[in-house]
Order: structure tokens, then C-alpha cells, then sequence
């Protein structure tokens, strides 16, 4: 089978052409690219005491599916077969809660700090656990995620694990579903097509050199095990989008900027979009395009750009999500980071929204949800510190010293998804045509409902997992 170039320009990996079958076949589908499929479910499972033995039996017998079955899942023969249950995807994350219920050996178990200790213990300015969701209030040992492009297909996967698991472990699920904009793509609960940029890990033509990432900003060596076990890091976050107030919020937010801008577009002649405000919060048009493009509308899933053609943020906020969470230049002009290192914060995304929607009834009505819908947020990284938290916290929250509030990019938090402690409107700067400034607030319109760090083991991890624990069978 012909298949794509890893990128590994360090040689990290030692993969050779015909070690290539064998390497992605250990590692766990949907890390180093996308499942894509329309539906999941997410099962939080909690082994019981005493069924340390069974749980490692039923673990090591789990058929997970590898990066390799993906790939050639996309192939002809299986997509005809794309309903069937033979085009699912399975695959199963550990919490350290897991390693240590399932006696994992120490010299097995990751070692990332922030893995250790769990979500619940980084300050992220997340609400408290207690108000987090039940299914996240306590450590559960492992998640399991499924992934199909028929649901009738995953209800069934789900009824046979509830059935094999019965007795043995408590199982809390959670359901994904896609669904597409009005412009025809994958989006986001507020209507912005959502997976545009992404890292990229195979090279092939026509990829970004500014995508192209090396395989070990994603893939971790296993602890203890032999060479070719990669695993991976990986977050999972419950985010709560209130869509009625963020459509209130980007009505008000156009308003005030269609009226700022009316005078001097009258005066300079320029012809500038309308009812950007959407736009100008996530940096991105509900069609996909970068906001700053004279033909927004039109120019959809643009990514090849950097900021450095507006290092003040007039034509794409610092606040805008895509900025805050992918600089593109800014660290580096503010001398803060290195190009390298800015872009090594870089994480795999393969979140999916959640709650349903009916969007005939919202067409008529006018009416959005304000609650039990939103973003299943996912990411895989190499280390979660260096990588989602540099990200969520000091990025996007803005959570750094006062002091250090002297460069543009640090100016305000992500209205997105910044976590301020506090559900009070917050001051934003705009520019005006004329690159003054004016000032107006928005609420927060995303509420984190529970979430947990895990390790995405490498298959022959899970496959001989009874050698690994310290429990003889
Ligand atoms: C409900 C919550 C969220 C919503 C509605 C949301 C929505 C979006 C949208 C619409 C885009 C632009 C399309 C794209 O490039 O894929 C985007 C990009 C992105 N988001 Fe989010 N997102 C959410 C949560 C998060 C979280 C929690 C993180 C990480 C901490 C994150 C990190 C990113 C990154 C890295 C990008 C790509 C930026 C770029 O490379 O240009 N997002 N998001």
C-alpha cells in the first residue's frame, strides 16, 4: 500500500518504509489525523473494586482500532461500508486513576505532572469540581471513545460493551454529533465552521509548511515499553455553549460597530464588510474565511497567513480565538517565544459538538438554546503543560502577572473560551476604520461542565496489559 510520509524531521521515530505498517498499527486511531466520522460516544467507565483481574482480561481482548485501519478505512472498499460496524472507530484513554486501580506497574505509567494530578487539580479558573457534571466529579479509570458514520451502528457498540461490562464497572456516556453550517461545513454550536486549522503530521502535496508539524508535538514514547509504543496525551473538556447570548451579544457587538464605522466610511469611501462582530470574535466568518479578507465571504478555509501584516490588531482582534490560540507571529514579534517554540504549543484538535438542536424551530421562532448544547473538546498533545494549558491558561485566559500585561497579544482574554472566574461582562478594545479604538463588553458564552487529562496507550500497550500489571493472574 502506498502511504503518506510521516513528518519526523529529527528522526525521532526511526520509521522505515517497511516499519511504517507496523508503527501505525500501535497507535490508536483519530490522534495523528481525524476519524471524521459524524457521530460518537464518549463512556466514562469505573471499574469496581475487586474486578482488577477482569477489567485487565476485558482491556486486553478490546479490539481498538489503529492510525493504520483509519487509513484504510478511507479507502474505496470499507467507505462503501462506511455505515457498517466495520467502519467504527474504538478507542480507549486511561486516566492515572486507571494505571493505579489496574496495578499498572510503575515503570509503565506516564509521567506528565499534570496527568498525575488530573484536570480538577490545575488552576485552569474552571468552576469548582462539585459543580461540575456528575460523570465528572469523581475519577473514573478509563474513557472509552466511539466513532461511527451510522448511530444505529454505535447505539449497538454501546449496548455490547454495557453487556460485557455489566457487573464489573459503572459506565457514564456522553453523545457527539456533526452537524453543518448553513455555508455547508462542520460547526460550532454559535454557527462558525470549526476544524479549519490543524496541525498535520504526513506530508503530501499541498500542506502548509506552517501545518506541517513533527510527530513528536503529539506522540510520547511509552514508559518502559519497547521502541515502536507511542501514546499520546490527551484532554477532554465538556464546554457549554449559550448560544441565545452569544447571538444577543454579536447582534449588540455589529450594531455598535455598523454605527462607529458609518461616519468614516462615508468620509474615507472605504467599502468595509458589515455585521462582522462574529467574525472579529473568533478571527474567523461563519463560512470558515480568515475575518480580514477584503472577500471574506467568499474565501473559505484559508489558512495560509501569519499576523505579521497587523501587528496591532486592527484587521483581527488579539482577542480573537484563532489568535489567542495560534499567534501566528505574535509571540515571536514580542519577543516572548521563538518561531520553533511558538509553534510547539500547537495540539491536535478532535473535539465534536454535542446536544441537538432543532433548527427549523430556531429558524421560525427566533428562539437559540441557552443551555445543553456545546463543544465535546478534545486535543492530543505531547505534553499537556507545555501545550493545552500554555494555551488555555496563559493564552486564552490571560492568566499571567500583571506585570508582564505590557504586549498586545497579553491585552485581553479569549471571549470564547478565556475562563475568568467571572460571569460579568468584560471590556474589549475595537478598532474603528480610522484605527481608533472603541470599547464594549461581552459576557461569557461558554460554561467548562467537567472535563479530565488521560493517556491514549499505545495498542500493544492495552493488548498485553496483564503483563504490565502487578496483579498475577
Ligand atoms: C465551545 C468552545 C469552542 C468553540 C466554539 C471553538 C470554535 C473554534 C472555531 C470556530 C475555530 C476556527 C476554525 C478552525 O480553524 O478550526 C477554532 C479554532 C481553534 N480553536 Fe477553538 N473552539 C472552542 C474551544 C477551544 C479550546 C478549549 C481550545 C484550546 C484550549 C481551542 C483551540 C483552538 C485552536 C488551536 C484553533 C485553531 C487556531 C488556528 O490555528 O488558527 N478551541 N475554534
Amino acid at each position: 500500500m502506498n502511504i503518506l510520509t510521516l513528518h519526523d524531521p529529527e528522526n525521532i521515530f526511526n520509521i522505515s518504509e517497511q516499519g511504517k505498517e507496523r508503527f501505525l498499527n500501535s497507535i490508536q486511531a483519530n490522534i495523528i489525523s481525524s476519524h471524521g466520522r459524524k457521530f460518537a460516544r464518549f463512556i466514562f467507565v469505573t471499574f469496581f473494586q475487586n474486578k482488577e483481574q477482569s477489567s485487565l482480561e476485558w482491556l486486553s481482548e478490546f479490539d481498538l482500532s489503529s492510525e493504520w485501519f483509519q487509513l484504510q478505512s478511507k479507502k474505496d472498499f470499507l467507505r462503501k461500508e462506511k455505515k457498517s460496524e466495520k467502519s467504527s472507530i474504538k478507542n480507549i484513554y486511561l486516566t492515572h486513576a486507571g494505571y493505579e486501580f489496574l496495578r499498572i506497574k510503575k515503570e509503565f505509567i506516564p509521567t506528565d505532572l499534570k496527568f498525575m494530578n488530573g484536570m480538577h487539580n490545575s488552576e485552569l479558573n474552571d468552576p469548582p469540581r462539585d459543580e461540575w457534571e456528575e460523570w465528572a466529579r469523581e475519577d473514573c479509570h478509563a474513557l472509552m471513545a466511539l466513532a461511527s458514520d451510522n448511530e444505529d451502528v454505535l447505539e449497538k457498540l454501546v449496548e455490547d460493551i454495557a453487556k460485557e461490562l455489566k457487573g464489573m464497572a459503572v459506565l457514564k456516556i456522553e453523545e457527539g454529533h456533526t452537524f453543518k453550517n448553513k455555508f455547508g461545513k462542520t460547526a460550532e454550536h454559535f454557527g462558525y465552521a470549526d476544524g479549519i486549522s490543524q496541525p498535520v503530521f504526513y506530508e503530501k502535496e499541498g500542506v502548509l509548511s506552517r501545518d506541517l508539524t513533527s510527530l513528536d508535538s503529539v506522540l510520547v514514547k511509552e514508559h518502559g515499553t519497547t521502541v515502536d509504543a507511542f501514546g499520546s496525551y490527551m484532554v477532554f473538556r465538556k464546554l457549554e455553549q449559550n448560544v441565545k447570548k452569544f447571538k444577543e451579544s454579536e447582534e449588540k457587538l455589529n450594531q455598535f460597530l455598523n454605527s462607529i464605522n458609518q461616519e468614516d466610511e462615508i468620509e474615507s469611501g472605504q467599502k468595509k464588510h458589515k455585521d462582522i462582530a462574529g467574525g472579529l470574535i473568533f478571527g474567523r466568518m461563519e463560512s470558515g474565511s480568515p475575518v480580514f479578507l477584503e472577500d471574506a465571504e467568499e474565501n473559505h478555509d484559508v489558512n495560509d497567513f501569519d499576523f505579521s501584516f497587523d501587528p496591532k490588531g486592527t484587521q483581527c482582534p488579539f482577542h480573537a480565538h484563532i489568535r489567542k490560540t495560534n499567534p501566528r507571529g505574535d509571540k515571536v514579534r514580542e519577543n516572548l517565544l521563538s518561531k520553533a517554540g511558538e509553534k510547539a504549543v500547537r495540539i491536535a484538535r478532535r473535539g465534536i459538538t454535542y446536544g441537538q438542536r432543532d433548527f427549523e424551530k430556531e429558524k421560525v421562532t427566533g428562539e437559540f438554546p441557552e443551555e445543553n448544547v456545546g463543544l465535546l473538546f478534545i486535543s492530543f498533545q505531547q505534553d499537556i503543560k507545555a501545550q493545552f494549558e500554555i494555551m488555555q491558561n496563559i493564552w486564552a485566559n490571560n492568566n499571567i502577572d500583571e506585570t508582564l500585561k505590557i504586549n498586545n497579544s497579553f491585552n485581553n482574554h479569549d471571549p470564547i473560551i478565556g475562563q475568568i472566574g467571572s460571569e460579568k461582562p468584560q471590556p474589549f478594545p475595537w478598532y474603528k476604520i480610522d484605527g481608533s479604538v472603541g470599547t464594549f463588553s461581552l459576557p461569557s458564552f461558554v460554561k467548562m461542565k467537567g472535563g479530565g487529562y488521560f493517556f491514549a496507550p499505545s495498542i500493544s500497550f492495552v493488548k498485553n496489559i496483564k503483563e504490565k500489571s502487578e496483579i498475577i493472574s
